[in-house]
């Protein structure tokens, strides 16, 4: 079979073109015009294999250091954020460890949100400085003073997420990559509330992008995965220290199921933040409901930084609420739910409500109505936003009748 010339150059492309073809190429052996799912753990060597690098990532060798479907959904995800290269793990937590992995060692000192995903404040607050030394200072990252004060000699990263999970704090990423270069620390973004074309990081300076594929990339809820994108020389050092010798690779079918999920990411994305928006405004009109914390609103505290850095393109999907009352009602009125899944997660096709109540030592930094009443993480998935409406208008009234 001969390989057709492709005249499709997706980096000069629109997103959406780039969504369908990026990464995706025919297939030399079939002709199949998608990359086939390649479950081969192992691939031939040439002739003479005394050049092979075992320990490389470039040619297809191993799983564990680079498979097809792997190296497909690399690409992709490169073009798709505005990267040189990417590298895919098996979750988002596996390229967030990845990240830390790679660029700290035992006595460097790190720069982290205090608002972040679960298991990054565990990694920071708990794992990493016991076990190897590496110190943390979380900061309020929506105050530049602080974040640019808690930079020492001895700071090799500042981690921040682009809208924190779970309060939806955002983070001005330019102004906190000027701060990181200025002391020669390296800026990582997790980026998994607001995937392109919602938001590109490297763009405003963010030297890795960290995504948990698990959430809208892949966007189906049935394939777990992660990725770091950015400049090759950085994620080759990950791709050497953390995919080939701590080996938490993503499996080629879960590399696949994604590929084929991003596809439609534009076309989803636009749904999920446009029914996010009119979910949290009917939210904030209602009085039984306590407060809503959505970067869209113009209550938020970032809102203008959220409207400037996000260009319009929407706030993303997530919001976080909570009904005036205590643990119980919270809970019956997620009982009462019949279109919204209680489940955690987020960036699914389906929207996926979890109570979170008030406590845990991450609390402390989080604003007052999610101190004291908890909290609901709604994930606004992609039914008709009527529906989603009526089942949280049906809930309320369940729960909190009308006088
Ligand atoms: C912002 C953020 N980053 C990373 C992760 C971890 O991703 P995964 O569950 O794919 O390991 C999550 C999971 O909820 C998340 O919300």
């Amino acid at each position: 079979m001969t390989e057709r010339p492709s005249k499709k150059h997706p980096r000069s492309l629109s997103f959406e073109t780039q969504s369908v073809h990026a990464g995706n190429s025919v297939d030399p052996g079939t002709g199949a015009i998608r990359t086939p799912l390649v479950l081969a753990n192992s691939y031939a060597l040439p002739e003479d294999p005394s050049e092979v690098s075992w320990s490389g990532t470039e040619v297809p060798l191993y799983t564990r250091n680079s498979g097809v479907n792997q190296i497909a959904l690399q690409k992709k995800l490169a073009v798709l954020e505005g990267g040189e290269d990417a590298v895919v793990l098996a979750s988002g937590v596996a390229a967030l460890h990845s990240v830390f992995f790679t660029f700290l060692r035992s006595g460097d000192h790190i720069v982290v949100a205090d608002v972040t995903y679960e298991a990054t404040w565990r990694l920071f607050a708990e794992i990493l400085p016991q076990k190897y030394g590496i110190r943390a200072t979380f900061v309020d990252a929506s105050d530049l003073s602080a974040v640019e004060a808690a930079v020492t000699p001895e700071t090799k990263l500042i981690h921040v997420e682009t809208i924190g999970n779970p309060t939806t704090k955002v983070t001005d990423i330019r102004a906190v990559a000027d701060i990181a270069h200025r002391s020669g620390a390296l800026l990582s973004v997790d980026s998994t509330f607001t995937p392109p074309p919602l938001y590109r990081p490297l763009a405003d300076g963010a030297d890795l992008v960290v995504h948990s594929l698990t959430k809208y990339i892949n966007g189906h809820g049935d394939a777990m995965g992660g990725a770091v994108i950015g400049a090759r020389e950085l994620i080759d050092r990950i791709k050497a220290d953390a995919m080939v010798d701590v080996g938490g690779v993503i499996s080629p079918t879960n590399a696949w199921l994604i590929m084929r999920g991003s596809v439609t990411l534009p076309l989803r994305i636009r749904q999920h933040v446009a029914s996010a928006a009119r979910i949290a405004e009917f939210l904030e009109a209602d009085p039984r409901i306590a407060y809503v914390a959505y970067p869209g609103l113009e209550s938020h505290p970032q809102h203008e930084l959220a409207e400037r850095q996000f260009g319009g393109r929407g706030y993303g999907a997530v919001l976080a609420f909570a009904l005036d009352g205590d643990p119980d009602l919270q809970n019956r009125f997620v009982a009462n739910l019949e279109v919204i899944t209680s489940a955690v997660s987020l960036g699914h096709d389906e929207s996926l409500i979890v109570h979170v109540g008030t406590s845990g030592p991450r609390v402390a930094a989080y604003p007052e109505g999610f101190r004291t009443l908890g909290h609901l993480r709604l994930s606004v998935g992609l039914e008709n936003v009527d529906d989603l409406l009526a089942d949280i208008a049906a809930a309320l009234d369940a729960v909190l009748p009308r006088a």
